[in-house]
């Protein structure tokens, strides 16, 4: 039985990032308290900046020990690490030098290799060691955070991508319609693993898609990258503004 997506709506994107903080931190304290690590996947585009804010601002910054914290990527455009465009490149500047994140607890997807297939099946190996799980086995982070692209791609997963029908890989290399066209990606079969999935969107911009998949009229839009989201055993939740939410039926 799919999870019921948990929809959380707020005013403005202020008070949406000090709940999406709030909540990032109350799933790692649980983490580490359950299994004396966190485990956490970053998601890629602009929106997570205001996260990163919130996390690294007075309010927030003192309230968790991030030394027990393992970060990955849920996707990484295939540039240099420094290129404005890299998710990492975000990352590094807005949330680990503000919070003293050590090197050896960020594994970055290696966009700049010149062999994404490879930099895929290395970064997979790189999560099954840092997970430590049997080969066999697939990870299941504590949290995987998401982003909404307008046409319903979500990571570096597009719409009609023949890896949403793959269940092997957990790591691929894909082509994007955005710039810049080669993604290396987290795939379905990672992410639905999740304890935790956060879809974090906000902005009039979205607010069509959003309701293309929390509330599908058609197979077209069930079919849309974001719709196959689902954890297998965890919780999905959409951290939404109200702008985002502006199509959604009332509730
Ligand atoms: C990427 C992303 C992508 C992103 C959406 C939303 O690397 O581009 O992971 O899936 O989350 O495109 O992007 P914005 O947050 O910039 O709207």
């Amino acid at each position: 039985m799919p999870a019921v997506p948990d929809i959380r709506i707020h005013r403005d994107s202020q008070a949406w990032a000090a709940a999406a903080a709030e909540f990032v931190l109350e799933v790692g304290k649980e983490a580490v308290r359950a299994n004396g690590r966190f485990l956490i996947a970053l998601s890629g585009g602009t929106t997570p900046e205001i996260l990163y804010r919130a996390l690294t601002s007075p309010a927030f910054a003192d309230r968790f020990d991030w030394s027990r914290t393992t970060f990955f990527f849920s996707d990484e455009r295939c540039v240099p690490p420094d290129d404005p465009r890299s998710n990492y490149a975000l990352a590094k500047k807005a949330l680990f030098t503000p919070l003293n994140i050590m090197p050896s607890q960020v594994y970055r997807m290696v966009g700049e290799s010149h062999d994404p297939q490879a930099a895929a099946y290395e970064y997979e190996q790189q999560l099954r060691l840092a997970t430590k799980i049997a080969p066999s086995a697939r990870p299941s982070l504590d949290l995987v955070l998401l982003g909404l692209g307008e046409d319903g791609h979500t990571a570096s997963l597009f719409p009609g991508a023949s890896i949403l029908r793959g269940r092997q890989h957990l790591i691929a290399a894909t082509q994007s319609p955005k710039d810049p066209p080669n993604r290396l990606t987290m795939t379905l079969a990672a992410i639905n693993r999740a304890s935790v999935i956060l879809f974090l969107v906000t902005g009039a911009g979205k607010a069509g898609v959003v309701r293309a998949i929390l509330d599908p009229k058609t197979e077209a839009e069930r079919q849309l990258p974001a719709a196959l989201v689902a954890p297998e055993e965890g919780r999905l939740i959409w951290f939404l503004d109200q702008a985002a939410a502006a199509e959604l039926p009332i509730r």
